[in-house]
């Protein structure tokens, strides 16, 4: 049994739900999953989103006729998927697990992992473990995809104090930090909403540069390791705002 960590707090995906997926997320995640099918090309049908939230990239997987399995840990997230598949008329295997334990060998053609949801862990093993795990759940020739927001990004744009008033007049002061050498982003979320008191919300995450997630990759068995800047293929370059690792398993 893992010890608890920010992200088993249930509580701050229910409260950073209306943010962190909107309606243009969603939006967005349609067109993506359409440019991330070009970009890799795969050879078969059986997808495994890691991570997969209320299923933004799951559910126009399935709609393109993918067989989608959707492993998260939150339960309040993936009812969402749930309410969503079944009005979009699709289908997707909600599969609620921790990354960390879920395997099914040779099971998948393709695995995805969106919106910066690798890398949390406190303990660097527990990547190498994800990463050994979806290896194993690849069939031989399958993909896996990371995306991440890259050190570079990260070196390039971090503010350490920002403020927001969200469209609901919540009001969000930001503050994030980087610790131990460079290696973990610090967030801290102040969450004001008028009639309700103060929350905070604190949540780190490793932060990988091209290079150290390229090598994660190699040294968890994985080959021919591209990285892109977008999930249109653009290089990753000076203006990358994504991390894009392709890797496959041969
Ligand atoms: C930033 S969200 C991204 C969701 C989705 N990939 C997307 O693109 O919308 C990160 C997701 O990772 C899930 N998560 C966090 N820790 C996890 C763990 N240890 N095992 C499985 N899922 C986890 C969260 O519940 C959340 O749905």
């Amino acid at each position: 049994m893992s010890k608890k960590e920010w992200f088993d707090d249930d509580s701050f995906w229910v409260d950073q739900y209306a943010e962190m997926f909107s309606d243009k997320r969603f939006a967005d995640a349609v067109q993506q999953a359409e440019q991330l099918i070009k970009l890799v090309k795969p050879q078969e049908r059986e997808v495994l989103d890691l991570g997969c939230g209320p299923g933004r990239f799951a559910i126009p997987l399935a709609q393109k006729g993918f067989q989608v399995t959707g492993v998260d840990r939150t339960a309040f997230l993936l009812d969402k998927g749930r309410i969503r598949a079944e009005a979009a008329h699709v289908e997707v295997d909600w599969v609620q697990e921790d990354m960390r334990e879920f395997v099914r060998p040779a099971a998948f053609d393709l695995i995805i992992s969106m919106l910066t949801s690798f890398g949390y862990f406190e303990d660097r093993r527990d990547d190498l473990r994800v990463l050994s795990n979806m290896l194993t759940n690849l069939k031989s020739g399958g993909t896996c995809v990371i995306d991440l927001k890259g050190k570079e990004c990260v070196a390039r744009t971090l503010q350490p104090t920002t403020a927001e008033v969200r469209n609901d007049g919540t009001i969000v002061v930001h503050r994030c930090h980087v610790a131990d050498d460079w290696t973990r982003v610090c967030n801290e979320l102040i969450v004001m909403r008028e009639g309700q008191p103060r929350r905070t919300f604190k949540f780190d995450s490793t932060v990988y540069s091209g290079q150290e997630l390229r090598d994660r990759l190699e040294s968890a068995g994985f080959s021919e390791v591209q990285l892109y800047g977008s999930l249109s293929g653009d290089p990753y370059g000076l203006d990358a705002e994504r991390l894009i690792a392709v890797a496959r398993k041969i």
